[in-house]
């Protein structure tokens, strides 16, 4: 495993890190006891993953639960980071938030604190000085931000110091890249999510595929008719790429991601032993020129030709 500083912190993150929304039982079709989460959680540890994220929203409350249980014993060797729940934008409302994760965690400090996503409504800075309040009582150690745009990062720096600003990318959503190279200029760290674009990377879908109600892909753009094939192609070359080293598609589409610049880590949802074992080695070897080339070239092929939507799950 590979390590690097979260931006202007003192923490060391792991370059690839564990999404927890996979422990809610609510974005994926492979329904897992909370035993089952929680090994996968242990395996991630051991196989150097320090960085774990989840939020109130994943599941309610419920991935966070089980992230406390698999945090019990191990607390000292996670950099935790979580996120304040959705339409709290004032401090109190933060501070509640955080009060209800810390529970639900079991734990009394949170490495990182995010705002999940930014309001369109209200000043998010009102929201980023609740983080301030919440680093001065020791509950957080680093106030940080998820999916803000430029502006709405540098308002929320110029209130607080962020640490990291958590985005979507992968080689088929590459829409972020002026604004990851802002943070980066910033010290700002860069938390990457989804960087399999919702599997449909890792070579296992096609046009016939099809998924059970409430799975998140049904929503997803890259599993739209209209989008599909355009992801597919770019699929193919990630393919290609992963035969010529004996390697899986995943493990290319992460390396990839997270030999970008300024990427401090990449945080990949796994549903399974394998699936983290695969994810966790897939940094600490290189692709090589030829690849790199080529897989620019299919992402942006992928984005010249593919509709562009707003999130990743625009319906
Ligand atoms: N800040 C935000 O707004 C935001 C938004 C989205 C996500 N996130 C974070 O990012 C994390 C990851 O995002 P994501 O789950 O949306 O996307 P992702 O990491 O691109 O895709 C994860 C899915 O890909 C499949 N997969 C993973 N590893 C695999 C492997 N080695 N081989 C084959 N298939 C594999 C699994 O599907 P199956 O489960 O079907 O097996 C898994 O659920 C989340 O858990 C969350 O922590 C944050």
């Amino acid at each position: 495993m590979r390590y690097n500083k979260l931006g202007w912190s003192n923490l060391l993150v792991s370059a690839v890190a564990l999404g927890c929304a996979q422990f809610s039982n609510q974005f994926t079709k492979t329904r897992k006891s909370a035993a089952d989460m929680v090994a996968i959680m242990h395996r991630a540890l051991d196989l150097g993953i320090n960085l774990w994220d989840t939020a109130p929203s994943y599941g309610n409350g419920a991935s966070e639960s089980v992230v406390g249980r698999a945090l019990q014993g191990r607390r000292d060797k996670v950099v935790l980071a979580t996120k304040v729940r959705s339409h709290a934008t004032m401090p109190e409302m933060v501070e509640g938030s955080c009060n209800e994760s810390l529970q639900r965690l079991g734990t009394d400090y949170i490495d990182v604190l995010q705002i999940h996503w930014p309001s369109y409504d209200e000043p998010n800075e009102l929201a980023i000085a609740g983080l301030a309040r919440l680093v001065k009582a020791g509950k957080v150690r680093y106030a940080a931000v998820s999916n803000f745009n430029r502006e709405q990062t540098d308002l929320a720096a110029c209130v607080y110091p962020v640490a990291s600003n958590q985005l979507p990318y992968a080689l088929v959503w590459r829409y972020e890249e002026p604004l990851i190279q802002h943070c980066g200029a910033q010290h700002i760290g860069v938390l990457a999510y989804s960087p399999l674009g919702e599997g449909i990377l890792t070579g296992r879908y096609d046009e016939s595929s099809t998924f059970p109600p409430g799975d998140v892909r049904n929503h997803c753009v890259f599993f739209r008719p209209e989008v599909m094939p355009h992801a597919l192609r770019a699929t193919a070359v990630v393919k290609r790429v992963a035969q010529k080293h004996g390697v899986t598609p995943a493990q290319v589409a992460i390396n990839w991601t997270a030999r970008q610049p300024h990427i401090s880590s990449v945080i990949v949802g796994s549903s399974s032993l394998q699936q983290v074992e695969q994810n966790a080695t897939a940094v600490g070897w290189e692709l090589d020129e030829e690849d790199h080339r080529q897989l620019a070239a299919a992402g942006e092929q992928y984005m010249a030709a593919a509709p562009r939507f707003r999130t990743m799950w625009d319906r």
